[in-house]
């Protein structure tokens, strides 16, 4: 009786190569792959193709998972889950084609202007995570974090400055912009970020305040804030959303029955 067919190679040493080779992955899967490729009979170069795709996924899911991380991003709030029809003032196609990133390689900046609850942060964090997944590098902060963040930073000299994340990644969002009024120092600092930002960096950021109500917002320094919306607001993309806030639906259709 002739015994089945199966793949007679020593795959120990095959993997041995693959780790070597920094292909762990498919070292994994070799022998999975190798025993329905036998079953299925595939042809070699499709065997081949096989191994190395197991090994570009994985690596693409955990660079995703990786980044994703470092972003500070809140989890859970992707364009999957956002509800264009809640929210009609949204105009959903121009938010799919933000959602190529085809502005964030032109270092263009994102404003998403509006009162609570109607998804400002949603859509920032929505692109950001868009973002990951298109290889830019992300960082997610609450303003109250990042000036935080950067007054810590305020004796770190700037060689090594520009390696922080809020400097060097491809896309900042800054979220919650006007919930509090800036000391005069925060507002400096804020507008030294914009400043070494504009023109080589994305920035994404949410706002409950019309701009024209950001000199207040910054220490009252209108000539600081007529600069810095400038650079902020050149090649900008702006939403300003009026409609209500996704947070008080419940309470809305518990009040008409
Ligand atoms: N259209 C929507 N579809 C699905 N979920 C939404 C939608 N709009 C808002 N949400 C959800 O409602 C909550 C509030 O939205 P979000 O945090 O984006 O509001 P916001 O505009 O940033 O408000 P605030 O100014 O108070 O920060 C979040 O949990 C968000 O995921
Ligand atoms: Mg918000």
């Amino acid at each position: 009786m002739t015994k089945p067919k199966t793949a007679h190679v020593d795959l120990d040493a095959t993997r041995g190569r693959l780790d070597v080779l920094g292909l762990g992955y498919a070292s994994e899967l070799l022998e999975g792959l190798l025993n329905e490729a036998v079953k299925d009979n595939h042809a070699p170069h499709v065997f081949l193709d096989r191994v190395l795709a197991a090994e570009q996924s994985r690596r693409e899911e955990r660079r995703i998972a990786t980044s994703l991380k470092l972003s500070g991003l809140p989890q859970d709030m992707t364009l999957g889950n956002f509800d264009f029809g809640f929210q009609p003032g949204i105009d959903k196609s121009r938010i799919e084609t933000l959602a190529t990133c085809a502005w964030i390689r032109a270092h263009e900046t994102l404003l998403f202007q509006g009162p609570p609850g109607i998804g400002k942060t949603h859509l920032a964090v929505a692109l950001g995570v868009k973002a990951v997944a298109n290889g830019f590098s992300v960082a997610f902060y609450r303003l109250e974090d990042l000036l935080h963040a950067m007054k810590q930073d305020a004796e770190v000299p700037p060689r090594r400055l520009k390696g922080k994340k809020y400097l060097k990644t491809s896309l900042l969002i800054t979220d919650e912009v006007g919930f509090q009024t800036l000391s005069r120092q925060e507002a400096s600092l804020f507008f030294r970020l914009v400043s070494y930002r504009y023109q080589r960096g994305s920035m994404i950021i949410t706002t409950n305040k019309s701009v024209k109500d950001w000199p207040e917002v910054m220490a009252g320094d209108e000539v600081m804030t007529t600069a810095l919306l400038d650079r902020l607001l050149h090649r900008c993309h702006v939403f300003n959303i009026k409609g209500r806030s996704y947070r008080l639906r419940d309470l809305e259709r518990a009040l008409k029955h």
